[in-house]
């Protein structure tokens, strides 16, 4: 595995060291709205290559402890290196951040801060065979945990058309997605990434199939939403990691498409609020006081530098909230 590093342009020095083949989104700006200190004690829910980790466990320092949890067994790999210099403590969960932010509730553990880079990473997409990219003939698969049972298979093969016509317009956005499900179910039984994208080009007029980027994208990233259940975690997760934090205590959030973001900005602004009370009632009844304060009032998009350099962050937002107080008092013991 590379270990050569490069410096991030426009990051401080002592955070700018990231591995070679994988340049974390967003980072200079997550660095800014957690607002670290030595010591502390983070979450880092995807950890993927680790990018963002080296990052902040530069800012931990050797009192400080970086709990790294990622779903896809491929990452421990990557978590190994990444253990053997890094500057703070660090320990490893192979977990669905659900269910790993579930076990650190039983542990009693809260870290000063949680964050979460939503999505695939680079690597996912670059081991061809595990059939997330339109772009190499593999089998169709998608699963970031490979103990999982469902995969693209199962949506392909099993699912009725009307549920893969819905999957498709929800997750992908995709205007054919009807045309595109009843193509599928057409074809079947399908057993490759290319089988499949032969049955979206076949499902949409010839001039839509050589337009700019691949027709299948919007195909792929639906059904890859839901073989990994991507949205259904993300509305698990905010709350139990929002209740994990200690007042103080600070959310991050990068997402790469409105399906992610908007889910992290309702919460953030539910938990921002006041008073419920109707207008029309002159004084507050409710006696509701806001729980957290909008660190990013609007999202944070990547620079034009950044998306110069990694066209892959051209989608992402960064969201933060920092907790201001328990929304039950007697939580705060637990
Ligand atoms: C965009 S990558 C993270 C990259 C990482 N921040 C870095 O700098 O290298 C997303 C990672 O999150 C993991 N992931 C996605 N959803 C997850 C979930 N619900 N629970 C745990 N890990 C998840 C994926 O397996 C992938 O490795």
């Amino acid at each position: 595995m590379a270990t050569a590093t490069h410096r991030i342009p426009g990051s401080a020095s002592n955070i700018a060291y990231v591995p070679a083949d994988h340049e974390p989104v967003l980072l200079p700006e997550l660095l800014e709205v957690l607002d670290l200190e030595e010591g502390q004690t983070v979450l880092d829910c995807t950890f993927g290559a680790g990018g963002h980790a080296r990052a902040v466990a530069d800012v931990l320092g050797a009192d400080g402890e970086l709990i790294c949890v990622d779903r896809d067994p491929s990452t421990r790999e990557r978590w190994a290196d990444f253990a053997e210099t890094a500057p703070c403590r660090t320990r490893y969960l192979q977990a669905n951040f659900v269910s790993a932010l579930e076990g650190l509730r039983g542990e009693g553990v809260r870290p000063d801060s949680i964050y979460m880079d939503l999505g695939m990473s680079s690597m996912q997409v670059d081991a061809w065979d595990r059939g997330f990219s339109y772009a190499y003939d593999a089998p169709l698969d998608m699963r970031m945990d490979p103990s999982q049972e469902m995969t693209a298979l199962t949506v392909c093969n099993e699912w009725p058309q009307q549920k893969i016509a819905r999957c498709l317009s929800e997750y992908g956005e995709e205007r054919r997605a009807g045309a595109i499900a009843r193509e599928i179910v057409a074809r079947r039984p399908l057993s490759t990434t290319s089988e499949l994208v032969a049955a979206v080009k076949a499902a949409i007029p010839p001039a839509e199939r050589f337009g700019r980027g691949n027709p299948a994208k919007r195909t792929f990233q639906a059904i890859r939403i839901a073989v990994n259940a991507e949205i259904e975690s993300l509305d698990l997760a905010l709350p139990l990691a929002w209740e994990r934090l200690p007042v103080g205590g600070r959310l991050a959030v990068i997402s790469f498409h409105s399906l992610e973001d908007r889910p992290v900005k309702r919460f953030l602004a539910d938990r921002a609020k006041g008073c419920v009370c109707p207008p029309e009632i002159p004084v507050c009844v409710c006696g509701r006081e806001p729980e957290a304060e909008l660190i990013t009032r609007r999202a944070i998009a990547p620079t034009p530098d950044e998306v110069d350099r990694n066209p892959r962050s051209a989608s992402a937002h960064l969201r933060c909230g920092l907790k201001l107080r328990f929304a039950d008092p007697t939580e705060a013991g637990s």
